[in-house]
């Protein structure tokens, strides 16, 4: 869908106003209402509607008027009307103008600051998002009608340039949104690695490691993952330097490409489901290119373990004892409890190269996520409060749910291992604090941060209205609003 800004209100077009609860009139509203002599309100009233949050209205335009239709996006209290709510009103425009048949509809923002113009494009970006790459022609011809929505503001220089950083979000929004949703015989670590390459056009540096140069790294417990898959696994370092010799801040992502179980075999129900496996290093690299996109004040790196975990005659087995980068040997008992491994080599590089100021990990780590919270909350791990408080802010503020769970020292004791230093399952009880405290055997005394987003990183219902069902691009917004609130220079 095509957003654009205009200075006028454009004719033989749909025109849409914003109403408030109770029916009280937005600056553009109330010019229609007089326009049409009261027409309006009253043709609103009669179809029983009140300005609710959300609600999308049409009715006809009278026979004087230029319009092919009148809308009235109802937005609640007018005085509540910015920031997140602004954004989830803004996106219910799309949901419900999307089965109208309308193909352009004009937005009239008059009285609506340049920022809060910026806000409504952005929500309407991510709100109209579909992943159609692989529909035929039959299919796409069935897609809305509705191809055009014109913000019409005074001052179309200011929004535009209180849209670009947010432009730089949304295009990271939308990559980590394709990337999840992309098929695994599309999506794999090479051809991951090489899209990922394509972002060196933003001033982003990108290293790609592959096995051999691994294999010398002594990453043994990420290899031994992609060991039974055809596919070469890779090491994505992204750097983004916009703040001089600063010490950097580091994101870590689990990028399995697809999750098979490998020999420890998942069933066959739900499968295709793990290609969204390499969702924390989506959101990774979104925010990467969010950041390097808005020129951010930042030293910001990111790293991206890709495997593919396949069960085969090479493949890793139940028993076998790997060696980490870091020396800790590790016993995996499971090669379904996989993305820990990656993460264990992933994150104790990170740290050992960059010394950075701290880590935040984000992975499709455990289904016991799933049950502890639910669909609607990833679950956070820390060793550092402070760096919990900041994420919690952050992710509040961006409307991404996240919730502190604890990292009990007692528990350790279900990931001892009796032949090795550990071993990568802790048993039923509390299977995603053992995965994290298995993770934090791999990390010194950086802060760090370990975010499960198995409940979110995929979506099969519309929570909120800027998300669409499918790949949700969860934890690009909440990094970059973290790096924007604590980081910046
Ligand atoms: N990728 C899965 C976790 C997952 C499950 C993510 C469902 C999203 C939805 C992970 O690699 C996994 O298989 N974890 C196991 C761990 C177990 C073997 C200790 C799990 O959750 O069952
Ligand atoms: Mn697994
Ligand atoms: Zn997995």
């Amino acid at each position: 869908m095509q957003i654009e800004l205009s200075a006028i209100l454009p004719a033989d077009n749909a025109l849409a106003v914003v109403v408030g609860e109770g029916l009280t009139l937005s600056t553009a509203a109330q010019a229609l209402e007089t326009a049409t002599g009261g027409y309006f309100t009253g043709a609103l009233k009669k179809a029983g509607f009140t300005g609710a949050k959300g609600k999308v209205q049409t009715v006809s335009a009278t026979p004087d008027q230029s319009y092919t239709a009148l809308v009235a996006l109802g937005a609640g209290p007018l005085g509540d009307l910015k920031g997140q709510t602004l954004e989830s009103v803004a996106g219910s425009l799309w949901h419900g103008l999307k089965a109208s048949g309308l193909t352009s509809v004009a937005l009239d923002l008059s009285g609506f600051a340049a920022q809060e113009v910026a806000t409504v494009r952005f929500a309407l970006t991510l709100a109209a998002y579909r992943f159609d790459k692989y529909f035929g022609q039959a299919k796409l011809d069935k897609l809305p009608a509705l191809k055009t929505i014109t913000l019409v503001t005074a001052d179309v220089a200011a929004a535009e340039a209180a849209y670009q950083p947010l432009k730089a979000v949304a295009e990271g929004i939308i990559l980590a949104r394709n990337l999840v949703s992309e098929p695994p015989n599309v999506l794999y670590p090479e051809s991951y690695a090489e899209i990922i390459k394509g972002y060196e056009t933003l001033g982003l540096k990108v290293e790609v490691l592959g096995e051999a140069e691994m294999k010398a790294l002594g990453m043994n417990a990420l290899l031994g993952v992609g060991q039974g898959s055809r596919k070469e696994s890779k090491l994505v370092v992204m750097q983004w330097n916009g703040a001089g010799d600063a010490q950097p801040v580091a994101f870590v992502g689990k990028g399995v490409t697809f999750d098979t179980g490998g020999i420890s075999i998942k069933p066959a129900e739900g499968m295709e489901d793990m290609k969204w496996d390499m969702g924390g290093s989506a959101a990774v690299v979104g925010a990467m290119v969010a950041l390097a996109g808005r020129k951010a004040k930042v030293n910001a790196v990111g790293i991206v373990g890709l495997v593919e975990n396949m069960p085969d005659g090479n493949a890793q087995r139940p028993g076998d004892v790997v060696k980490a980068m870091s020396g800790t040997t590790i016993e995996v008992i499971n090669t379904d409890a996989e993305g820990r491994l990656v993460l264990a080599d992933a994150l104790w590089y990170c740290q050992d190269r960059f010394k950075p100021q701290f880590m935040i990990d984000l992975a499709t780590l455990t289904g016991a996520m799933i049950i502890s919270l639910g669909m609607d909350y990833a679950g956070v791990f820390s060793n550092n409060d402070d760096l919990a408080d900041r994420l919690a802010d952050a992710s509040k503020s961006v409307s991404e749910n996240t919730w502190r769970m604890p990292l009990p020292a007692q528990y350790e004791k279900q990931i001892d291992s009796k032949i090795a230093d550990i071993r990568n399952i802790g048993g039923r009880p509390a299977g995603s604090i053992t995965a994290g405290l298995f993770l934090q055997r791999f990390v010194n005394e950086v802060p760090w941060a370990h975010i499960d987003i198995a409940p979110t990183a995929w979506t099969n219902e519309q929570r909120l209205t800027t998300v669409p069902e499918g790949g949700t691009g969860f934890g690009v917004r909440t990094l970059n609003a973290l790096v924007e609130a604590y980081y910046e220079a």
